[in-house]
């Protein structure tokens, strides 16, 4: 397996409003060049996560690396490299798209015209980038915001939910414009979404959030390999319980998140995992299967009973 580089880290990342957590202990890792899916049903925490993540808010735990640099200590460095695009772009609408662009690169300075039609070509508004922002469709804004994200020519954005909104066409276009992203530009892709199958068809690798816990996070197609089960589970001593569950025929991959791994399991049945564990004098404190991991994120975004 090819190791690459590093280029978002959260470390025990968590915001507290009042007396709850919107996002509690987060620990994200995306690698360049990946498209980095954020799925999780309303209010799990996605966008306060992603707030942090571009500094807008301070987190109340934890922190936020971006290319190996402490986001909160080297801002305007990091920041130069990010381009981001949080719920809907304000946009002058009685200015061109255009206009609207060479607006935001003037507070930012040198950003020419070439790059400006760049960009607008690559969001396919080129055609249309002299008409007012009054004439354009939801989509073609939502768009604009992507090519407002784009100007600096960023490795690495970060969009929050592009594609609400949208109809089937223009979810159709953000997300064939989000691959050409990746495969022309090399660009890495953060976009979140409440919708497991706009992640699966353009994201490479996924991380689930669900009441501010990210429950899961690995590659799009091993976590939805279908008739897998994950199960969560908590048991000391830890090493321990690693060296065990890595002798165990029927387990397919161990994935720590703090101190609770996540233990992909063939079609067996769990209780048969925690027999064994505890054949091995494993103390176990959680152990909770999640099925297939599409049949327990529409358990949990249908709101019917969590497994939890
Ligand atoms: N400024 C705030 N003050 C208090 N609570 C907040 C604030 N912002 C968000 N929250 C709460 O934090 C939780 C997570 O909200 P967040 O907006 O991050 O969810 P989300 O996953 O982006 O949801 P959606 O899919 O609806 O956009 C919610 O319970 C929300 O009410
Ligand atoms: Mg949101």
């Amino acid at each position: 397996m090819m190791s690459s580089e590093i280029v978002l880290q959260t470390f025990n990342l968590g915001k507290k409003y009042r007396h709850r957590w919107a996002v509690r202990e987060a620990n994200l890792l995306v690698h360049r060049g990946e498209i980095f899916g954020f799925l999780g049903p309303n209010g799990a925490g996605k966008s306060t996560t992603i707030r942090m993540l571009l500094t807008l808010i301070r987190p109340t735990t934890g922190r936020v690396e971006f290319f190996q640099k402490n986001v909160l200590m080297h801002r305007a460095d990091v920041l130069s490299r990010l381009g981001g695009l949080v719920e809907r772009a304000d946009f002058y609408l009685y200015l061109s798209g255009r206009r609207n662009l060479e607006s935001i690169a003037a507070l930012g300075g040198n950003i020419s015209k070439k790059e400006i039609d760049e960009v607008l070509h690559l969001v396919g508004l080129a055609k249309r980038a002299d008409d007012r922002v009054k004439t354009y469709s939801h989509g073609m804004k939502q768009r604009l915001g992507i090519a407002q994200a784009l100007l600096r020519q960023p490795e690495f954005i970060v969009l929050d939910e592009p594609t609400t909104g949208l109809d089937p066409q223009g979810i159709k276009e953000v997300r064939e414009l989000i691959g050409r992203l990746s495969a022309e530009r090399g660009i890495t892709v953060f976009l979140s979404s409440h919708l497991l199958s706009e992640i699966e068809q353009v994201a490479t690798n996924m991380a689930v959030i669900h009441r501010g816990e990210i429950i899961v996070q690995g590659k799009v197609g091993e976590l939805l390999n279908d008739g897998d089960t994950v199960v969560r589970l908590i048991a000391r001593p830890m090493d321990y319980t690693k060296r065990v569950l890595a002798r165990l025929s029927f387990v397919k991959r161990v994935v720590a998140q703090g101190d609770e791994l996540q233990v992909t399991i063939g079609n067996t049945d769990s209780s048969l995992l925690s027999s064994m564990l505890m054949k091995s004098g494993i103390e176990i404190a959680t152990i909770t299967p999640l099925r297939s991991l599409e049949q327990y994120f529409l358990s949990i975004t249908e709101g019917a009973s969590d497994v939890d």
